[in-house]
């Protein structure tokens, strides 16, 4: 089973701009209590590397592109997010790596959780330890 689980996202845009809209149970599933935003990236750096205990996750890449690595302990795969109509779903329990972020990249990020530092699994070894229970 891939790890790589896409939603398609309706693009709404006309000649005045493009427009995309995500809703709770419709082409989101789950109740979305948080959102964020990764932007104006600098150095090439990466983020993420660390896994969820709880949280679910749905990234959509709105400008610019960026490249996702998830791996379950067993399986490693990565995705390309380079357009508003590919969602790309998380679910907890998966390592994630976010890398090669354009200069121009606004990824944004639905959460079914508030933030919780207690909800990371921040440390590669005990994720593993954890997958293979
Ligand atoms: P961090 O976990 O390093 O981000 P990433 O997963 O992209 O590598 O988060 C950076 C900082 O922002 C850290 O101090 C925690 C804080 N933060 C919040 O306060 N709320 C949030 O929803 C998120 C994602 C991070």
């Amino acid at each position: 089973m891939s790890l790589i689980n896409l939603v398609k996202i309706q693009l709404l845009g006309d000649e005045r701009g493009q427009l995309i809209s995500l809703e709770s149970q419709k082409n989101v599933p789950f109740e979305i209590k948080r959102t964020y935003c990764i932007f104006a990236n600098e150095n090439n750096s990466s983020r993420g590397f660390h896994a969820h205990k709880k949280l679910e996750q749905l990234l959509v890449c709105v400008t610019g592109s960026c490249k996702i690595i998830l791996d379950n302990g067993v399986v490693r795969e990565s995705i390309v997010l380079d357009c508003a109509s590919k969602g790309l779903l998380i679910n907890n329990h998966t390592w994630r790596e976010m890398h090669d972020f354009s200069k121009d990249c606004v990824l944004l990020v639905l959460a079914s959780e508030h933030y919780d530092e207690n909800d990371y699994i921040r440390n590669y070894q005990e994720f593993l330890e954890g997958a293979s229970k």
